[in-house]
């Protein structure tokens, strides 16, 4: 693993979203509470973008069928239950899965420093700040 900048601190604001992309890792990164976190943004349920999911603390909602996940572990906490934010009836729940279980989201370590937020990606060859702007 090395570590990468992805994004400078001033750019990732308390309590919203940001979408980037690093070594061909499409990333979901937030700020809750000062902490910044980092997830893989490719919804485990159909790998479609958690970009405009709801955050709520450290927990954020797939905006496409309500999956939420906590961003600091990237765990599941909750699996297909909804349509574009409208809840479904429990019974058809299994029908919206699809097939498919649930999973947690790739949670990637990341830190601040020198005023940029840096991630450990698994396989990262050598990079310099300049990949931020
Ligand atoms: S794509 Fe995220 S819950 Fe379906």
């Amino acid at each position: 693993m090395s570590k990468i900048p992805v994004v400078l601190s001033s750019e990732l604001l308390e309590g919203r979203t940001l979408a980037r992309k690093a070594e061909g890792q499409a990333l979901l990164l937030t700020r809750v509470g000062g902490c910044v976190y980092a997830v893989e943004n490719r919804c485990p349920h159909m790998g479609l973008p958690l970009t405009r999911g709801k955050l709520d603390g450290k927990v954020v909602r797939c905006p496409w069928h309500g999956s939420r996940f906590d961003l600091s572990t990237g765990e599941s906490l909750g699996w297909a239950d909804s349509f574009a934010g409208v809840a479904l009836p429990r019974w058809s729940h299994g029908l919206l899965a699809a097939g498919r279980k649930a999973r947690a989201l790739q949670a990637f370590p990341c830190a601040e420093e020198d005023e940029r937020v840096w991630l450990e990606l698994p396989d990262a060859g050598q990079h310099k700040a300049p990949n931020v702007r």
